[in-house]
């Protein structure tokens, strides 16, 4: 493989948390090494607490590394999210007091875009997103997943080459989830840009990604990565193949031991 189709290259990374108030540093992640090639979709998955999104404000330059390197398309990551760079977060973080539309052109007002190109990517987002209906809504008037979705579509207005998601459809049901993971791998098809996704679940890591990255309970290290081999035209039918099974008992095997010594060592 040619090197410069490596997108993002973490190399001997750790995150160490310093003491406050007489506590203890908490070694949350590392040293790790991981390649993003461009345009693939990794995921990661591994038990509450082992440092994912720990990972991503890393991979984001949200958080700078206690050791070793971060670059993005070549260049270090240190100190800002980088130029190219997309981040929804674990928690909502959309703006209660936007509606939909204001919420996804917040970032390209503040970038200082003509109106007119505004609009006409918001309009493009929020109805891909299935939001266009609700563009002039507030969060409070929505639901969950759709606020997720306002969310989404804030960051996917600056069209990132490099998509940071963190536990995206965590406020879903599991059929909700299995259809919103068919949109994003829709969306990942017609942006062609490259996916960092964290999951709490395993079967929604075998079945969206091309690589699923397994972690070790805290600190957090890399203790499996398991290609899938997935055809890019793919959807949740794969759920009904044999591979699938093949690919989530695979992700399972190494995530069970870390489980049980993460929820043991909370004990
Ligand atoms: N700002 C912080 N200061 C101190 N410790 C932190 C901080 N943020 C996270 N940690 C600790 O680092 C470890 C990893 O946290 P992180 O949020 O990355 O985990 P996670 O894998 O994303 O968990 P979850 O699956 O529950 O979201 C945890 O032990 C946590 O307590
Ligand atoms: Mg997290």
């Amino acid at each position: 493989m040619l090197s410069d189709d490596i997108q993002v290259r973490l190399h001997g990374v750790t995150r160490i948390y310093p003491a406050v108030e007489g506590g203890k540093a908490v070694h949350a992640l590392g040293p790790l090494d991981l390649e993003l090639r461009e345009g693939e979709f990794f995921s990661v998955v591994g038990p509450s607490g082992c440092g994912k999104s720990t990972l991503l404000d890393v991979v984001a330059g949200l958080a700078s590394p206690s050791s070793g390197s971060v670059t993005f398309e070549g260049r270090p990551v240190a100190g800002e999210v980088p130029d190219g760079i997309g981040v929804v977060f674990q928690e909502d973080a959309s703006f209660p007091w936007l509606s939909s539309y204001d919420n996804a052109a917040f970032a390209l007002r503040r970038a200082g875009l003509p109106e007119a190109e505004i609009r006409e990517r918001v309009e493009h987002t929020l109805s891909f997103m299935g939001l266009l209906p609700f563009a002039d809504a507030y969060p409070a008037q929505l639901s969950g997943g759709m606020r997720q979705r306002v969310c989404i579509a804030r960051t996917l207005v600056t069209r990132p080459r490099l998509l940071l998601l963190d536990e995206p459809f965590g406020a879903l049901d599991q059929q909700t989830r299995l259809l919103m993971g068919d949109e994003l791998l829709a969306l990942w098809r017609e942006t062609g840009a490259t996916v960092l996704l964290i999951t709490h679940s395993l079967d929604e890591a075998a079945l969206l990604s091309d690589r699923v990255g397994v972690m070790s309970a805290r600190p957090g290290v890399f203790i499996d990565r398991v290609e899938t081999g997935w055809a890019r035209e793919r959807d949740s039918r794969i759920v009904a193949e044999p591979a699938f099974g093949r690919v989530s008992g695979r992700i399972w095997e190494g995530l069970r031991d870390q489980s049980i010594k993460a929820l043991e060592s909370a004990r």
